[in-house]
């Protein structure tokens, strides 16, 4: 009501980027004091057993995540668990810092409760980041998202996410390969079946021993998602996430579309990864969650876990709070005794 009512029409009349940029110090600023952390803790974060799940060996307190891109340089990874997120991935972290795209780069659509961004991937380079880390263990699990650096060619893709990971040892709890962020020229190439044999190849040849996800594109066909799936197989890796922002929109502006009009496919996604895959893989949900209803839908569709980007922007941060609460409600009608029981269920 507060976020709605004021908070949100203070935010809504700054531009986009600026407005972020504001909301994530103030969420460092709350973090990095106890007593106001204490504070956003006791009036947002829930536990219930009901919400606990061990997912590729790691254990979340709840489903919420923060989606990759809201905290790209690791900021306000103090406030995060206080506000009630069940883990953070921050990111997209590049090897190097880079400025990405130029400004205006972040645009409302409000009516349509979405948003268009073609960032670029800007961000601090993974050695400032990964000293954002704290040692583990976390509060909650810290992935980190990586991208790759601009001026790298798609040729030697492989050793600059690798030596991405390579910052981040000890530090993340588990690692997201990003090859479908839009904005970034030829990145989405690397989804290719070729492309992505020999990087998802390189990264499991690491000597890293957290989970490994990669994240997708909801505009690939299904054809390129059972390719794309069984790479994740043959090499071995933790799962996915579905799905990234979309370019399937009629608007002018270039650039991703997250928010409302992507919930729909990004659910069949997870939908048909989970079918093609019979359960065998942990499937990240994202894409359009607002309400727990929102969640509820994609976990039923196959994910194990979501996370939250453009609800955050027009609910307000107690978007947590409200899903982790819904879901013990719809748990509670439906008879499930915990959230792993009603995963792909639908
Ligand atoms: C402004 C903005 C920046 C983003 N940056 C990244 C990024 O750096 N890496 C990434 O993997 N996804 C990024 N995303 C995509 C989100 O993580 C998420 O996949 C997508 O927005 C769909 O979720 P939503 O509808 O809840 O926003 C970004 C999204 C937005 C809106």
């Amino acid at each position: 009501m507060f976020y709605k009512a004021l908070m949100r029409p203070w935010l809504f009349q700054t531009d986009p980027e600026a407005a972020h940029e504001r909301a994530l110090t103030l969420a460092a600023s709350l973090g990095r004091c106890r007593i106001t952390r204490d504070a956003v803790e006791t009036a947002f974060a829930f536990e219930d057993r009901r919400l606990r799940q061990t997912v590729f060996g790691i254990e979340f307190p709840n489903p919420v995540g923060l989606a990759a891109g809201y905290d790209k340089n690791a900021i306000g990874l103090e406030l995060w668990p206080a506000l009630g997120f069940g883990f953070a991935e921050i990111g997209s972290v590049t090897l190097c810092s880079q400025p990405g795209t130029k400004p205006p780069r972040i645009f409302r659509q409000v009516g349509q409760r979405s948003l268009i961004n073609c960032m670029g991937f800007h961000n601090d380079g993974a050695e400032a980041i990964a000293a954002r880390i704290p040692p583990q263990p976390h509060l909650i699990p810290v992935g980190v998202n990586v991208g790759k650096n601009n001026d790298v060619d798609l040729a030697h893709a492989g050793e600059n996410y690798a030596a991405t990971i390579d910052k981040f040892r000890d530090r993340a709890d588990f690692f997201v390969i990003n090859v479908s962020s839009p904005s970034t020229p030829g990145l989405r190439k690397l989804q290719d079946k070729e492309m992505l044999d020999e990087l998802l190849g390189r990264v499991a040849g690491l000597r890293t021993t957290a989970p490994v996800l990669l994240k997708i594109a909801p505009d690939l066909t299904f054809d390129q998602i059972d390719d794309a799936v069984g790479l994740v197989e043959r090499h071995k890796l933790a799962g996915v996430v579905a799905t990234n922002t979309t370019l399937d929109h009629s608007t002018p502006t270039w650039g991703g579309l997250s928010g409302a009009p992507l919930r729909a496919r990004a659910t069949e996604c997870v939908r048909h990864i989970r079918r093609q895959t019979r359960g065998r893989l942990p499937i990240v949900g994202v894409g359009g969650i607002f309400t727990a209803e929102d969640a509820y839908e994609k976990i039923r569709a196959g994910a194990c876990l979501v996370e939250v980007w453009t609800g955050m922007i027009y609910e307000g941060p107690f978007i947590v709070h409200n899903i982790n609460h819904g879901l013990l409600r719809l748990l509670a009608r439906d008879g499930f005794g915990s959230m792993a029981d009603a995963v792909g269920t639908e």
